[in-house]
């Protein structure tokens, strides 16, 4: 394989600041569904890296469960129709939700998941994202949890992908434009 290292322009979150951060965000967690039984939900594909290292920094029980979606329309944005790839085993009667995500870009794959899980009958539904762009928001959308809120600039690594690649990046950075022009 070639060097991953050439491709990226620069480091925007490094494995520590992502480790620190997700250590956050699990004590938030811990604290405010103490005393419930939390089902975290993760978002197949990008969703894989947040998901295991926040279920293992959690200090409470948790369960798993993984859901895969597919954004139709043209190109590399969302268009906010959805088509579930893969569903969850998990019925959401009267559980508490959390859906896990690596990124929320225009809000609109997260806005219709919500929607999706919320018509099944859970007692909450919740998101935790590692990352958010508020300037690329379409929707309005209450995430309770988010990790870094960034600019509006293309990022890859910790789940993220570039057509496929650099998912298992342990950072996340910007490409050099090389790469995609
Ligand atoms: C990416 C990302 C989020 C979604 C965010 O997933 O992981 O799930 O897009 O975009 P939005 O806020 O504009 O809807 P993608 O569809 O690329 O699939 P992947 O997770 O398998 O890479
Ligand atoms: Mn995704
Ligand atoms: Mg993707």
């Amino acid at each position: 394989t070639s060097d991953v290292q050439a491709d990226l322009k620069h480091v925007l979150y490094s494995r520590e600041q992502i480790q620190q951060r997700i250590a956050e965000l699990a004590a938030d967690i811990d604290k405010d569904y103490e005393g419930r039984e939390l089902l975290i939900v993760g978002v197949l594909k990008g969703a894989v890296m947040v998901m295991a290292d926040l279920a293992r920094a959690l200090h409470s029980h948790v369960k798993m469960d993984w859901m895969a979606v597919s954004s139709y329309g043209s190109g590399t944005q969302s268009s906010g129709v959805v088509r579930i790839l893969k569903d969850l085993e998990t019925d959401l009667m009267g559980k508490h939700v959390l859906i896990v995500e690596d990124i929320i870009d225009s809000g609109l794959t997260l806005s219709w998941l919500k929607t999706n899980l919320l018509s099944r009958g859970p007692a909450t539904v919740e998101i935790c994202t590692l990352l958010r762009k508020p300037a690329a928001a379409k929707v309005d959308l209450d995430v309770k949890y988010v990790g870094f809120d960034i600019p509006n600039e293309f990022v890859v690594g910790y789940g993220l992908d570039f057509a496929e690649k650099y998912r298992n990046l342990d950072f996340v950075g910007t490409l050099a434009p090389h790469v995609y022009e």
